[in-house]
């Protein structure tokens, strides 16, 4: 009787031992798993010194194909002004510094028209997201009208939205917009350049872009594309990486300053920054970045100065 007690328990803990074991496996390998595919937040890999991309050699014309005839795209400026879309740029009266700069580059549909002692009302370049296409050219006085040269505009999007097969709507709509407005230069950035930006966030951030959930903001692309294009940059309204961290309390500033109402500008960031369902901007990882590149390349920031 006694041995067959013992022998039941002895079982009894064999199983018990099997359970911890298997489940501690499990936790261990889920974790792992997680890990790879969860995006860790606040942090930018720092032994990328070594593999940096020299933006200056990466820049090539191949990377944008025109909306119509084969136009290249050739902008090249000493100096520009980025005039972010942050509410930051209220209240800077920078408009006529910003007008004074060679090039002007602006992000999606930003508006100057109410805003011209602010962020100036001369436009070079803009940067124009897959989904602000219509909001942009809903409104043409917005590029239309420039003293002098031939604004651009760039349209970044993923391949099936402007790929050379993909003639869909937004394609053939810029393509009429290109068509009927001769001294605009519409170009859309290639598939290969499009994967170029991916890799590019991976090599500066050492994180895979789609593994860990995260999409690219139209920052990042037109930064890139103003380190491509101009001998130094002066940034306009841009926080630096640190400040939705360090002052958590701080004054809310809408995240666009033309949508007063809007959502505010440190929420959107840090919301963003540490989202992991679904795909997230990461616009503070970005920030980290762009901050290392200053270093690297001619680039200031101002309102706030950084
Ligand atoms: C905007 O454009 C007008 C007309 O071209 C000009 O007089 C004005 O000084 C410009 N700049 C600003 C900051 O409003
Ligand atoms: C571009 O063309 C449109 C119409 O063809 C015209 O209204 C506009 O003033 C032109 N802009 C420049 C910078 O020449
Ligand atoms: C930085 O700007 C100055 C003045 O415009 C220019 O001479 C220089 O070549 C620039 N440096 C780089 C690395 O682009
Ligand atoms: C992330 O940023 C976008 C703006 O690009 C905003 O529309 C969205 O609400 C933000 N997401 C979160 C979770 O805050």
């Amino acid at each position: 009787m006694g041995m067959e007690l013992k022998g039941q328990q002895s079982h009894r803990m064999v199983i018990l031992a099997a359970i911890f074991i298997l489940m501690t496996l499990l936790i261990l390998y889920g974790s792992n798993n997680a890990m790879d595919d969860v995006y860790a937040p606040f942090h930018v890999a720092t032994n990328h010194a070594l593999m940096y991309t020299d933006l200056k050699k990466w820049a090539g014309r191949e990377g944008y194909v025109p909306f119509n005839g084969n136009k290249e795209m050739t902008l090249r400026c000493n100096n520009c002004a980025l005039v972010t879309s942050s509410s930051h740029v209220l209240g800077s009266r920078a408009g006529e510094e910003i007008d004074s700069s060679q090039c002007v580059i602006r992000m999606n549909d930003a508006p100057t028209l109410g805003y011209e002692r602010d962020v100036g009302n001369q436009t070079s370049l803009r940067v124009v997201a897959h989904s602000s296409v219509f909001r942009v050219i809903r409104k043409p006085s917005e590029f239309l009208h420039q003293k002098d040269s031939n604004p651009v505009l760039i349209f970044w999007g993923p391949p099936n939205k402007f790929g050379k097969d993909s003639k869909g709507t937004l394609y053939r709509l810029i393509q009429r917009v290109s068509q009927t407005y001769s001294n605009l230069s519409c170009f859309s950035v290639t598939n290969s350049k499009m994967r170029r930006f991916d890799n590019l966030f991976h090599t500066e951030t050492g994180r895979d872009r789609q593994k860990s959930h995260s999409w690219l903001s139209t920052g990042w692309f037109t930064m890139v594309i103003a380190i491509e294009i101009c001998d130094n940059i002066k940034v306009y309204g841009m926080v630096p990486p640190n400040h939705c961290l360090k002052k958590p309390g701080s004054k809310k500033m809408p995240y666009h300053y033309y949508k007063p109402r809007g959502p505010d500008e440190c929420l959107t960031y840090l919301q963003n920054e540490s989202g992991r369902r679904g795909n997230h901007h990461r616009f503070i990882t970005e920030k980290q970045v762009f901050s290392r590149w200053a270093k690297q390349y001619n680039i200031t920031f101002t309102h706030p100065n950084w």
